[in-house]
């Protein structure tokens, strides 16, 4: 085994109801889920009813993914050649880095953020480099050029960032893209921020906006990412990826998922109003640790970072009225 896989810390996935019901020895339908920004809505009725009467599950996927990346081209007003699709946003992370960074080479992420930028970058032997965000969590621009005129080869911008919801603003990436370095541009959250810069596409082949269907379309665990790039860009993506990434399941939910585009998108305003899709809490000096395990033996699960700067927060998945009551009681059971 590879000394630099060997030391790569290792993503902490979120673990699956039937798992979290099982350590905390709650009935797996108490648990209320709120750690991994899935969409609690469920997906468009019409995806388990396609699935059910897909007929050609015995044959191979297209290893160009024609159909999915016209329908994905379409619905992000883009087109099929600038277009590829992941097996969530994440494996287009690691393709990316495959294809851009030889090991030693840089890649800069601002922390906090998600967590996948840093594991695949260890894995591939990159030079991680984690600039720290400012005091509200925004990008601090100077200490990014800095470090990213400092030969570095690509940089993770995820907008709304995860875990701390900020927006990267366009001068910023403007910046950077000058500096032409690959900037990737993370909008896994983009259907409930209505914020993106794909446009800027066009005219930056070393930008790539990524988005998924995950969180808006409720298919995380259907795996469907994409990502907006340059068609020079793309073309070599599609021979990096392994061929048949996309499966036939995937892509069967994506076409019945649009069908139902406005009932997802109604879905999506339900969850905005409520508060977005994910929200980091700051707790009481200390007590993130303590509230994030006496929620989890309630059956209430958050996402907990046991480490500087987020110490004192959690972040909650925003998901039904009725899971935010219970995120609420039971806060309250535990602080007062
Ligand atoms: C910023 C960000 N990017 C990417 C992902 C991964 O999404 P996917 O399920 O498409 O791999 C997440 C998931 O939490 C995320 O928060």
């Amino acid at each position: 085994m590879l000394p630099h896989v060997l030391e790569a810390t290792p993503y902490a996935g979120v673990e699956p109801p039937d798992v979290l019901a099982r350590e905390a020895g709650i009935p797996e339908d108490q648990v209320v889920k709120l750690d991994g920004n899935e969409n609690l809505y469920g997906p468009a009725p019409g995806v388990a009813e396609a699935l059910a009467a897909y007929d050609s599950y015995h044959i191979y996927p297209d290893p160009m993914q024609r159909r999915v990346r016209e329908t994905l081209a379409a619905y992000a007003g883009t087109t099929p050649d600038r277009v590829v699709a992941g097996v969530g946003s994440d494996e287009l992370i690691d393709l990316l880095l495959r294809l851009f960074v030889g090991p030693g080479e840089k890649v800069i992420q601002c922390v906090p953020t998600f967590g996948m930028y840093a594991a695949f970058t260890q894995l591939i032997g990159g030079k991680l480099v984690s600039v720290p965000r400012d005091k509200t969590f925004d990008v601090p621009v100077d200490a990014v050029r800095q470090a990213a005129g400092d030969g570095a080869k690509l940089i993770f911008l995820a907008s709304p960032n995860n875990p701390t919801g900020n927006l990267v603003d366009e001068a910023t990436v403007r910046q950077l893209l000058a500096l032409g370095i690959v900037v990737v541009v993370d909008e896994a959250y983009y259907e409930f921020s209505g914020a993106t810069l794909a446009d800027l596409v066009p005219e930056h082949p070393n930008l790539v906006v990524l988005r998924t269907f995950s969180k808006w379309a409720g298919l995380a665990g259907l795996r469907l990412g994409y990502g907006i790039m340059d068609m020079s860009v793309a073309e070599r993506m599609l021979t990096v990826k392994p061929p048949y990434n996309i499966t036939v399941a995937a892509e069967t939910a994506l076409l019945a998922s649009l069908e139902e585009l406005d009932l997802l998108m109604s879905r999506v305003k339900a969850i905005v109003e409520e508060r977005a899709n994910f929200i980091l809490c700051r707790l009481p000096e200390g007590q993130g640790n303590r509230v994030y395990r006496e929620l989890a033996r309630r059956g209430v699960f958050v996402r907990y970072y046991d480490a500087p700067p987020l110490q004192d927060y959690i972040r909650v998945s925003v998901a039904l009225p009725h899971h935010s009551q219970k995120l609420v009681e039971t806060l309250i059971e535990i602080l007062s």
